[in-house]
């Protein structure tokens, strides 16, 4: 499946939806480079340490949104930790080779941003307006 950002994915907050945007990207070069298998390790680490550090910064900014609604909060906490355990396991199997389980955690990452989008954001913005 061919997972692309587009303006459905927006959810009219331009801040967030950057961060949005950006992450998607990161995972698009993600798939890019290790397709390349051995020779692209460099580049796949550095792309792995961008997204960490990018999508923790995301992460808390959603959070300082989130104040008001425990159980969202909560979701989107538990949802973070295993977006940041699918690239930290990536880091792990591309080193030891194992290429078509790396493809299929970076497709499960972007499944997983359709879902944290369309689902834990979109309420998270309804929030925002409320407060
Ligand atoms: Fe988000």
């Amino acid at each position: 499946m061919e997972y692309t950002w587009n303006d459905t994915l927006k959810l009219g907050q331009p801040d967030i939806d950057a961060q949005h945007q950006e992450m998607f990207n990161l995972l698009m070069e993600l798939s890019v480079e290790m397709k390349k298998r051995a020779r692209g390790k460099n580049k796949v680490n550095k792309i792995l340490d961008t997204l960490e550090t990018y999508s923790r910064q995301h992460f808390e900014l959603e959070e300082e949104h989130i104040v008001k609604n425990q159980q969202l909060r909560k979701s989107n906490r538990v949802g973070y930790a295993e977006f940041l355990r699918k690239a930290s396991r990536i880091r792990d199997l591309f080193e030891q080779g194992y290429y078509t389980q790396c493809r299929l955690i970076n497709e499960e990452m972007f499944a997983w941003m359709y879902i944290h989008i369309r689902h834990v954001d979109q309420q998270l913005m309804a929030n925002v307006l409320k407060v």
